[in-house]
């Protein structure tokens, strides 16, 4: 319930009192033990992990990356030459490297894997993932799987670095330099905590040319109370307090991604909306906004997510 807690501030009213309370509490564990703040939630970075079965995650990759080829514009048989010998860097790959797994197995030399948070994890039932997606593949594929893991009778053992490389930095930020032909991300950048940060990270790990496709998604992720857009009316300085350290959506709009992209030295190739809020989610929202959305238009307010490519460029190409 949206009660009102003594705060007058309409944008503040939006959660309850224990609401808030409870989220700056658990934002100082996400803060000072990370490891133990992914445990107590369980977190998977895909969301509700009970209902979701091990068939299930691994479909889920697969059509991941499909949704990843697709969005590039790969014809279905130039795909492997496409990802021939290709370095590949995914931003928050979740709790299993499982687009990293089967972009190895269809030829890319290296992936890559960047987090912020210490979520892979080698359960048993991420263990019927690895099994379940190993038997989607052919045989020249599945030895490069195979591949992947220091034992690949027990991949439990862990990821051979040749091919998968798993780095949990401060902010999310690989460090690579010039070395990435593809980047990647699904359900990320909205998460991350310096968008500009990533982003310039992203750019200096690409060669010039070097492709960029993120799929973001922008709703509330469970954080709303009525209108799906009312987690973005309390200020921002509240946001912070409460969720400064966990991942959970910074708020930013498609607005602020489409300024970052024109400061950076690459060509968009494909900025579109993967569904709309509705208007009157919108208008009745507008005037409870944050300050930090004032320069938001409502058509760029209404987008629910979007799929963003673009190619780094030459050095001293024109923008
Ligand atoms: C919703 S999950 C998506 C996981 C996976 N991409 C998928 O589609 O299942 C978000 C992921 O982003 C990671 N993340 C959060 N902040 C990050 C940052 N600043 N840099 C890189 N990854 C980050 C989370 O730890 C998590 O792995």
């Amino acid at each position: 319930m949206a009660c009102a807690v003594g705060l007058r501030h309409p944008t503040i009213m939006t959660y309850s009192l224990p609401m808030i309370l409870k989220a700056i509490v658990s934002n100082q564990i996400a803060r000072f033990a990370p490891g133990l703040y992914v445990k107590l939630t369980g977190q998977t970075g895909r969301g509700d992990s009970t209902t979701e079965t091990a068939a299930d995650i691994a479909q889920y990759f697969r059509q991941c990356v499909i949704d990843y080829l697709d969005t590039l514009v790969i014809p279905q048989d130039e795909r492997a030459s496409f990802l021939q010998d290709k370095a590949v860097l995914e931003y928050g790959p979740g709790d299993i490297p499982g687009v990293a797994l089967l972009l190895v197995a269809y030829g890319a030399r290296k992936v890559y894997c960047v987090d912020r948070f210490p979520l892979v994890s080698i359960s048993s039932k991420n263990l019927d993932v690895i099994h379940r997606l190993a038997n989607m593949l052919g045989e020249s594929e599945r030895q490069r799987f195979d591949q992947c893991f220091k034992n690949p009778r027990a991949p439990e053992e862990g990821f051979n670095s040749e091919y998968i490389e798993y780095l949990v930095r401060p902010n999310g930020l690989s460090g690579l330099q010039g070395e990435i032909d593809i980047v990647l991300s699904r359900a990320v950048l909205e998460h991350v905590n310096d968008l500009e940060a990533t982003f310039g990270d992203m750019v200096r790990a690409m060669k010039p040319g070097a492709l960029a496709v993120h799929q973001v998604d922008l709703r509330s992720h469970g954080l709303h109370v009525s209108n799906p857009l009312d987690f973005l009316s309390p200020p921002s300085w509240l946001w912070q307090l409460m969720h400064s350290h966990k991942g959970v959506p910074n708020r930013w709009r498609a607005d602020r991604y489409e300024q970052i992209v024109r400061q950076i030295e690459v060509e968009c190739r494909r900025f579109e909306p993967t569904g709309r809020f509705e208007a009157e989610h919108v208008r009745t929202l507008r005037p409870q906004l944050d300050a930090a959305f004032a320069n938001t238009g409502e058509d760029r307010l209404a987008w629910q997510g979007f799929w963003l490519v673009f190619v780094k460029q030459a050095e001293g190409s024109a923008a």
